[in-house]
């Protein structure tokens, strides 16, 4: 059995994780740590919640031994576009909170870290078009950068000190359990809420933009079988490209219209359009095939009467 701590519990994609996790190994062995918020009582009724910050060791400590914890999962980062109006903090959050993690799995002899990573390890000299597992990573947000470092760093601490650390590079990730906060992709998930509660969107990068993205149910479940996998027969440890689908804004607001045939988009490019450009238009992710079996389910249609079924049904009941 292990034990699992989540650091980043109250995230997009943590939230979620965690209920997950928890179904899988129980409930009372998977620790959901959260930061300020006030976790959802679906945290809360689940497993136990405990106060972690990546950033104060004294605490993340204390809860690893009263936890026993020998698996960690790094959920904690600040997103392309946060870390663009704060890099030193995107720097201290999502490098120290990092190495902090690390450094504690190593003393502690723990089973595995999960190090998540992201499309934004590949920059504007990176091929655009079914982007190579294994290509140029040169990032231009900070962000990019501090992710690059990060997947560095975690096959370090495999090749250096033989733990098992892994990763993925998350797409553009769509949900509507959490909302995601600062991140380029964050209109991927607003389209939805705002074509339901006002049945127009204006979006802030233009109706050409295309992005390699993933909803959730194919999110959570990439985490757990790369989680799961067998680790002599993985090629690689913290940078797998997984990918999903990959459609522009307007095939976006054009899946709405099935559903929605008043919804109205208009574009309103911001600082995010250059971030947006700077990353593929899709991933070759033939390494997770062969090394882990991956393969998602939903494309953009599965996941369009999803979204707006389940948004739907908040705004009925007054949620949002
Ligand atoms: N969703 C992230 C962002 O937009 C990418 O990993 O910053």
């Amino acid at each position: 059995m292990k034990n699992i701590l989540v650091v980043g519990s109250a995230g997009q994609i943590g939230s979620e994780l965690v209920l997950t996790l928890r179904e899988i190994y129980g409930g009372d062995k998977v620790v959901a740590g959260i930061r300020k918020t006030k976790p959802s009582k679906k945290l809360t009724e689940t497993g136990p919640c405990e106060v972690v910050d990546a950033l104060d060791t004294k605490a993340l400590v204390e809860v690893v031994d009263k936890y026993k914890i020998d698996v960690i999962i790094n959920m904690a980062a600040i997103l392309s576009g946060t870390g663009e109006k704060n890099p030193m903090l995107a720097w201290d959050v999502n490098m120290n909170g990092l190495i902090n993690i690390l450094e504690l799995a190593r003393e502690r002899k723990m089973k595995q870290v999960l190090v998540p990573s992201s499309i934004a390890v590949f920059g504007p000299t990176t091929p655009v078009d079914d982007t190579p597992q294994e290509t140029i990573l040169k990032p231009t947000t900070i962000y990019g950068v501090t992710k690059v470092a990060g997947e560095l760093l975690g096959d370090y601490y495999v090749k250096r000190y033989g733990m098992d650390v892994r990763g993925l590079r998350y797409p553009g990730i769509i949900s509507h359990e959490t909302l995601p906060g600062g991140g380029t992709t964050d209109y991927a998930v607003a389209i939805y809420y705002e074509a339901i509660k006002n049945k127009k969107y204006t979006c802030f990068v233009n109706e050409n933009t295309r992005l390699p993205m993933m909803y959730m149910p194919d999110c959570l479940k990439a985490t757990v079988d790369l989680m799961e996998a067998d680790f002599s027969k993985l090629n690689y440890h913290c940078d797998y490209n997984v990918g999903a689908m990959s459609f522009t804004v307007a095939e976006m607001a054009e899946s709405i219209k099935k559903h929605i045939p008043e919804f109205e988009i208009d574009y309103e490019p911001d600082f995010r359009q250059a971030i947006a450009d700077s990353w593929p238009n899709s991933v070759d992710d033939s390494a997770a095939r062969n090394d882990w079996g991956w393969k998602p389910d939903f494309d953009l249609d599965a996941m369009t009467a999803d979204m707006l079924k389940a948004i739907g049904e908040k705004h009925a009941k007054g949620l949002i």
